[in-house]
């Protein structure tokens, strides 16, 4: 990345994630130019991050190898329409994380022929702890997919899928995913204070167990159930929990759950670009 010029177009939390995530990773401060609107926000980065930011997006691209899009999904047509003869004139890779907009809608603001990469990455992108979904279409070269790779594995993992339908699921397993952990972590405390813990004590052993969890899932080769049969001793406690749950069709639940999220990716993406499927 040590040759990449790097525009990012919004400064909001997702894009000052991506931006300390590359510095964190070696890219250098005069790499990165910013298109932000927001006066406040554009002092606050050049004070935290070292970077240069303008209210003029033209003038944030004019050497950019790469542009980020972070602007809100609502915004995403009248920030690269305008940058649209230029884009297409260097063939900048656009890189946009604006949830659920298509690459047929971005694709008709940069032009024909411009390369163009959607990624869904989540919030813990604000810890760099981050999982990101990837798809390119039909102009990107593997040197283009292999930057978008290296600039979002700067908050953390990222995945490459095989369609854009793909997308929406990605963003209800772990777009969403984790509301449903919290929602889980909040419920285990509750079920803790009502059992006789004080509050702050039982949200501390739901957040720890919470991050544990995750450390050695994250550490483990990916069987996930073998690692819930290793905590799970015949007749004891963990088994009466697990017994209860299942027989409250708690998998059934989950599924239903992500499914319900899935679509309605679907439904906020035809709305926002009217090329949703
Ligand atoms: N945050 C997440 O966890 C997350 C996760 C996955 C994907 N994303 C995607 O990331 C994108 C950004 O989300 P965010 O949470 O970072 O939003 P945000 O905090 O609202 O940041 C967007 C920034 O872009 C600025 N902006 C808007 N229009 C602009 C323009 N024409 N030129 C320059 N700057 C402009 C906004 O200014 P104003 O405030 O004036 O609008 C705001 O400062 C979204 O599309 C979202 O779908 C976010």
């Amino acid at each position: 990345m040590s040759h990449v010029e790097l525009t990012v177009l919004g400064a909001g939390n997702m894009g000052r994630a991506l931006m300390g995530g590359l510095l964190r990773h070696g890219m250098r401060p005069e790499q990165i130019a910013v298109g932000e609107r927001q006066e406040a926000a554009r002092a606050a980065l050049s004070q935290e991050l070292g970077v240069t930011a303008t209210a003029d997006n033209a003038a944030a691209i004019r050497k950019a190898d790469v542009v980020v899009l972070a602007v809100k999904p609502q915004d995403a047509g009248s920030v690269l329409a305008p940058l649209a003869a230029d884009l297409q004139q260097r063939q900048t890779l656009v890189l946009s994380v604006a949830a659920g907009i298509r690459i047929q809608a971005l694709q008709s603001w940069c032009g024909a022929g411009v390369p163009v990469i959607r990624a869904m990455p989540n919030r813990p992108a604000l810890v760099g702890a981050a999982v990101t979904g990837l798809f390119a279409g039909p102009e990107v070269d593997e040197s283009r997919r292999a930057v978008a790779t290296q600039i979002m594995r700067s908050v953390g993992e990222a995945v490459w899928v095989a369609t854009e339908d793909a997308l929406d699921v990605v963003t209800a397993v772990s777009g969403s995913g984790p509301a449903y952990f919290f929602l889980l972590a909040e419920a285990m405390a509750r079920a803790g204070v009502d059992l006789g813990l004080a509050p702050d004590t039982a949200q501390r052993l739901a957040i720890a167990t919470l991050h544990g969890a995750g450390l050695l899932a994250q550490g483990s080769d990916g069987d996930l159930a073998r690692l819930r049969a290793e905590v799970t001793s015949k007749g004891g406690t963990t088994e009466a929990a697990l017994r209860t749950l299942q027989d409250a069709a708690f998998e059934d639940l989950i599924a239903r759950a992500v499914a319900a999220a899935a679509r309605r990716s679907r439904e906020l993406a035809a709305q926002a670009g009217g090329t949703g499927s």
